[in-house]
């Protein structure tokens, strides 16, 4: 049904008539001081238009980022008044006459559009609730934009206050968000639309693009120094010889700090052995020993704590820009975020396999507040969400720290990002996927920060 609409609305060029005041424009925001600057720099763009809200503003809890609990709030605020909702990144860039323009081609009816994604094959980041075939299944690209019309707005409202939601974690929220809104075949799906964009070039036709996306990891001016950042990597006896190693192969020798945490000791490596029990699953016990250790005289001071798996390719260099974005003295907790419950309070967290970022203060905060582990086996990547989430810190995410391998995200995705770490050696040669993904002189051509636009934050 909603196929056949979008031809005829096409087919007939169809225009309805629609002010730009009805469009509410959300930026999918963070609270994290360098990220609140990044939006008064990119505001500057959004001087003209009615209503731009910032979604860490809607919510007191920290799990507005999951969007769709906060349908209840749009449909109350601004079912009477606007037609749509867009939502843009921090870093998109949005021509508004040509978003009006795009948006008058749709009439008053459940839309979702957006710069269509979809999987070469099943994916362990995502649910395949319709169908067999992840192929088929388009999500949006939040990164290029995406909109929602208010009358499927009203939809979702009811729909989130009526049922809970599926799952109890968020992992990968585009893809979440389009399973949702289309139910089965109940809702609309994703609706593509050729004018929004990521990198605008000549292989899209760039006069078209309404949005264009910013790479994001080249732009701070000045990358932190190696000797400021420790690295600790999570390991146990059955990995040595075979996880190990490639870290040795690939960026261990971009780290000037390193120790690798083992229940057994192999001078070799050489391991440190925490005294803590090594656990199957979890690793929350050993994960506090390295807090624990890291503040301690044992190791030397350094503003920025990485903890990683054992099978974690990581970029130090890229990583080394990133971080000079970030205020040391601030407590960061960085990452790639997902979320635990969220539709009902819950809260997020930083996905220990992608690698977790912490500052200095932070570490120091989190075990001044005396928040520990329930038990030595819990998720240590959980445990340290609910704490942090206690201490009113906001856990900070970047979509360049990945859970899992590049052939898990498409490519589509990929390729308008230059990406910091990627997880696991599963059927996959992970030396070769470092050389391919994060050596620093491997950048897709295409991806290019706009060196200059925040050398003034
Ligand atoms: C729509 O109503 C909300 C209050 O519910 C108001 O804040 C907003 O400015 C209104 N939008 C326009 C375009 O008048």
């Amino acid at each position: 049904m909603f196929l056949l609409n979008f031809i005829l609305v096409v087919g007939m060029n169809y225009f309805v008539f629609l002010d730009v005041r009805e469009i509410v424009f959300i930026i999918q925001s963070q609270r994290n001081s360098f990220h609140a600057k990044l939006y008064e720099f990119y505001s500057l763009s959004f001087q003209n238009l009615p209503v731009v809200l910032l979604i860490h503003d809607l919510t007191e809890s920290e799990g507005g980022w999951s969007i769709l609990p906060l349908m209840p709030q749009f449909s109350e605020n601004y079912g009477h008044n606007s037609s749509w909702i867009f939502f843009l990144e921090e870093e998109t860039s949005v021509n508004v006459p040509k978003i009006v323009h795009i948006l008058r081609r749709f009439p008053k009816e459940q839309w979702f559009l957006g710069k269509a994604l979809h999987d070469e094959e099943a994916t362990i980041i995502h649910h395949y609730a319709f169908s067999d075939d992840p192929k088929a299944f388009m999500y949006p690209d939040f990164a290029a934009g995406w909109a929602l019309s208010m009358t499927l707005v009203k939809r979702l409202a009811k729909k989130v206050k009526d049922e809970p939601l599926k799952s109890d974690f968020t992992i990968d929220l585009k893809h979440e968000i389009a399973l949702y809104i289309f139910e089965d075949g109940n809702g609309p799906a994703l609706i593509p639309v050729q004018e929004l964009c990521t990198v605008a070039d000549s292989s899209n036709n760039e006069e078209i693009c309404a949005t264009t996306h910013t790479a994001f990891s080249s732009s701070c001016v000045k990358p932190v120094d190696k000797n400021d950042i420790f690295f600790g990597v999570k390991t146990c006896r059955k990995f040595h010889k075979d996880r190990i190693p490639v870290v040795k192969k690939t960026w261990e020798k971009d780290s000037a700090f390193i120790e690798y945490y083992s229940d057994y000791a192999d001078s070799s490596i050489p391991t440190v052995n925490l005294g803590v029990p090594n656990t199957e699953r979890g690793h929350c016990g050993k994960t506090f020993s390295i807090l624990e250790r890291y503040v301690s005289n044992a190791v030397p001071e350094t503003k920025w704590l990485v903890i990683v798996d054992d099978d974690t390719l990581i970029s130090v260099p890229r990583l080394q820009k990133l971080l000079g974005c970030y205020n040391p003295n601030e407590p960061v907790f960085l990452g790639e975020r997902y979320g635990y419950g969220l539709g009902t309070g819950g809260y997020s967290y930083i996905t220990g396999g992608g690698g977790m970022v912490f500052s200095r203060q932070a570490v120091l905060k989190l075990l001044e507040s005396g928040c520990r582990c329930y038990s030595n086996d819990a998720p240590d990547d959980m445990v340290l969400g609910m704490c942090f989430s206690a201490l009113g810190i906001p856990v900070t995410h970047s979509s360049l720290f990945h859970q899992a391998r590049p052939e898990d995200y498409s490519k589509d995705y990929l390729s308008h990002q230059i990406p910091i770490s990627f997880h696991k050696h599963w059927n996959i040669d992970p030396v070769s996927v470092y050389h391919k993904w994060l050596k620093e002189d491997s950048y897709p051509e295409n991806v290019q920060g706009h060196k200059g636009i925040r050398e003034d934050l």
